[in-house]
């Protein structure tokens, strides 16, 4: 069985389109693979209880309890690992993670994040892409590597930038296209993973 593990920090919405394209295009028959467990950084993340009712195993491994960015990756693992790993998921997640986290699932480790990389990486690319005038915005899926939003572009997604978008009408639009990219962007990553 090819396990993925999914990392969120909050609602956990791209989670929730990975679980439902995995039930409705049948991920565990079609490719010997499930999503096996939920891991969020925050005890108050919105996506829990979403996979929760899934009846996905939903964890916390709340980073303020460690002293150390070291320390809270450690346990992290040990969580991840649990699981028989072949697929980590970033979707939503909000801590940076250093390079020795980012090499331990090199090959086996992917992000979405909510602009059209390269640009705009980190914070806020919803009111950067605006007041740089952008006349498109959107997401990308990505293998990650050390450096912060960078590595391989898996797939990626365009919207328009309306002339009266505020960053969360913007930020909106540019989900429910995420919420199609990253099951798409993991459904062909599948076949390769052991
Ligand atoms: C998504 O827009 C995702 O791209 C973004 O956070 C949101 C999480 O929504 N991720 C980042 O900004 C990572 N740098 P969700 O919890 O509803 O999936």
């Amino acid at each position: 069985m090819k396990n993925i593990v999914i990392l969120i920090s909050g609602g956990g919405s791209n989670m929730a389109a990975i679980v439902r394209t995995a039930q409705r295009d049948s991920w565990h028959t079609k490719y010997g693979a499930r999503v096996a467990a939920v891991i969020s950084n925050r005890a108050d993340a919105g996506g829990l209880a979403l996979a929760r009712e899934q009846r996905i195993d939903a964890e916390v491994v709340d980073h303020k309890a460690y002293g150390s960015r070291e320390g809270f990756e450690a346990e992290l693992a040990a969580a991840i690992d649990r699981h028989q790993l072949s697929l980590v998921v970033l979707a939503g997640f909000m801590r940076i993670l250093g390079p020795g986290f980012v090499s331990r699932y090199a090959g086996r480790l992917v992000n979405i994040h909510p602009s059209l990389l390269p640009a705009f990486p980190g914070l806020h690319t919803h009111q950067r892409a605006i007041d740089a005038g952008c006349k498109v915005a959107g997401a990308t899926v990505h293998q990650v590597t050390a450096e912060l939003d960078h590595g391989p572009i898996l797939d990626q997604a365009v919207v328009p930038v309306l002339a009266a978008d505020t960053a969360d009408a913007l930020a909106a639009r540019v989900l429910t296209q995420e919420h199609l990219i990253y099951p798409r962007a993991i459904a062909r990553l599948l076949p390769q993973l052991r």
